[in-house]
């Protein structure tokens, strides 16, 4: 991909130094709008079509109706990742409720301001799936709303920002005593054989990958499960995981300065490890979507 990406902004392609919104817009002046980050591999987008129904979930969690259907955005990202090149990856698109004068409540007959571009897609370095990564847990001290995958993220930026200050790389969130999540990932852990994720709620972003991995852990004929996971079950964990689209799934080898586990990434996380990449080749040979 060319350092410059071409950008797709409210109809138009265009590189993206050309490319400009208004200091009005809502995005920008209350961070009110939502958005969607999908991996490409090999040029195809992955779990389009479960991407588009979480972004329909978000924007009826904010009262904004989605401008396209799902077959235009379809086309629109289809054609926006081919001008950047092919290949691997990351696609960012962002709706937010357009630009007007500042007042909280709706402006009325405002467009959205709809914005999509990509970057590259970063393969997980070999250091990390050797050794794993350093989390540390949080008070999870985000809104009531982590379903809405809001652009305001003001809370997650200031916990993972606390975790790289600790010299970790994730946040794992605690909120009640249950642990929802990680900063920009969700969470599992591996207790007793058995892979754990917490159940969906409006504490947690319903991730496209940790639906993905509990369908290959099924079948794979790996024990899965989704319950509420305490702090004390997390610490006791033989091994815990984080996934997201950019980063897939990876292993947590050391939480709050303790080894989890053997302090190596574990089998059940090598095994998945595999079922992941294969899924990912299917989806290049076009046989998944
Ligand atoms: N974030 N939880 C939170 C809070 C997230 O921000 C993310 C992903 C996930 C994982 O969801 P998915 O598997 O659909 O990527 C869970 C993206 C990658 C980001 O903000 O860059």
């Amino acid at each position: 991909m060319t350092s410059q990406p071409i950008v797709y902004l409210n109809g138009k392609f265009l590189p993206q130094d050309q490319a400009f919104v208004p200091v009005m817009d809502r995005g920008f002046v209350f961070g009110d709008g939502v958005y969607e980050v999908i991996p490409v591999y090999g040029g195809r987008l992955f779990r389009l079509e479960e991407h588009l129904q979480r972004l329909d979930n978000s924007l009826s969690g904010i009262r904004l109706s989605n401008p396209y259907g799902h077959r235009q955005w379809a086309e629109v990202l289809n054609e926006l990742v081919a001008k950047n090149g092919g290949g691997n990856q990351s696609l960012y698109l962002q709706l937010t409720r357009g630009h007007a004068p500042r007042d909280h409540a709706f402006p009325t007959d405002t467009p959205p301001t709809v914005f999509a571009t990509t970057s590259a897609l970063k393969p997980v370095p070999e250091e990390t799936l050797k050794n794993g990564i350093k989390a540390i847990t949080l008070e999870d001290i985000r809104w009531r709303y982590c379903h809405i995958k809001a652009i305001a993220l003001l809370p997650n930026i200031l916990l993972r920002q606390q975790a790289v200050d600790a010299g970790a790389q994730e946040a794992i969130l605690v909120r009640d005593g249950q642990v929802t999540e990680g900063s920009a990932s969700n969470l599992f852990i591996v207790h007793h054989g058995v892979i754990k994720t917490p159940p969906k709620s409006s504490y947690l972003l319903p991730g496209i990958t940790r639906d993905l991995v509990l369908e290959l852990a099924v079948s794979a004929g790996l024990a899965a499960q989704e319950a509420q996971i305490t702090p004390e079950e997390l610490s006791r964990a033989e091994e815990i995981w984080v996934s997201s689209s950019t980063k897939e799934v990876l292993p947590v080898t050391c939480l709050d300065g303790q080894a989890v586990g053997s302090g190596k990434p574990g089998p059940v996380w090598a095994q998945m490890r595999q079922c992941y990449q294969a899924y990912k080749e299917k989806l290049i040979a076009g046989e998944a979507e």
